[in-house]
């Protein structure tokens, strides 16, 4: 069999950037106000600081604004919740985005619920998650709504195919497989206790892996001519160098599948992307304005 496609997200990222960056212009031209998005980070993680630089500069390229609020790591709940609150009474910003993983003596949970839904560019607020569920409007997460537009790119139709969804958490695995059961896929989520996970992955036609562990998939996990979307970003050593490799075993699975996302270069590039795209939806949303085409 024929080496797998590679699934350029890159690329698919690059155009919808520059499609999003088209749209920014347009209604900035039409309705004079800058689409912007806040970001509030509490503590001084550095990979989460770099997460918030990436997606400040990714805005600005688009033409948007974007506005950094930074918390010192000991803040305590009520001061991160009215901080959420102002901005949620600022007309300026139509995007709220609160960098996770928050400092431990934080509720999470309950920092996310306090964002106005249609501020919620993140789509993490319970209403968001609710209104996905059950089919109705709502913000989707970046990463998995990302997943998807490639997976229609590639494939084109969805239904009827076999989904596993490997990881169950609440920013990648649950939102995908809500997704892909509105695509009309039939849905396997799978997770650390799943039995026989490696017959479970077989199975797939579509097959997203989001679990955080280096090279777990292997290319023998992999039903012939499959999709492989790798949303797993891991630092490992080798041969004393650092490098990024996914949670799937690349080389191996491209032997088998019919088309993979490799890392870094696959899903990683269409979350910022994605990000983009439900910051320019909320701001059309609240301007009663049509959300432009693929937005
Ligand atoms: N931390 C890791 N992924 C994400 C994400 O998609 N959004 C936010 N806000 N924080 C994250």
């Amino acid at each position: 069999m024929a080496e797998a496609a590679i699934i350029d997200g890159k690329a698919f990222a690059a155009s919808l950037r520059a499609r999003i960056a088209r749209q920014v212009a347009a209604l900035v031209a039409r309705d004079g106000a800058t689409p912007g998005l806040a970001a509030l980070l509490v503590g001084d993680d550095p990979a989460s600081r770099l997460y918030v630089r990436n997606k400040s500069r990714a805005l600005a390229e688009a033409g948007m604004g974007s506005w950094q609020h930074l918390m010192p790591a000991d803040a305590t709940q009520d001061a991160v919740m009215a901080k959420v609150a102002e901005l949620n009474d600022d007309p300026k910003v139509d995007g709220i985005l609160v960098q996770l993983p928050l400092p431990e003596q934080l509720d999470a949970a309950a920092v996310l619920n306090t964002i106005d839904p249609a501020k919620d560019i993140d789509g993490f607020h319970v209403v968001n998650v609710g209104r996905l569920a059950t089919g109705q409007e709502a913000m989707v997460p970046c990463t998995p709504l990302g997943c998807l537009m490639l997976l229609r790119d590639r494939l084109g139709e969805l239904k009827g195919l076999d989904a596993v969804v490997v990881g169950r958490s609440n920013i990648v695995g649950k939102p995908m497989a809500q997704l892909l059961l509105a695509a009309h896929c039939t849905v396997t989520m799978a997770h650390s206790r799943t039995r026989d996970l490696p017959a479970v992955c077989r199975r797939a036609d579509i097959l997203v892996v989001a679990v955080g562990r280096p090279e777990m998939v292997r290319g023998d996990w992999i039903k012939p001519g499959a999709a492989v979307l790798d949303v797993g970003i891991n630092r490992v050593e080798r041969d004393g160098k650092t490098r990024l490799v996914g949670d799937v075993a690349f080389a191996e699975a491209r032997e088998v599948a019919g088309a993979i996302t490799p890392v870094p270069g696959g899903v990683g590039p269409m979350t910022i992307a994605c990000l983009l795209l439900n910051t320019l939806t909320a701001a059309c949303r609240r301007r009663g304005l049509a959300v432009p085409e693929a937005a």
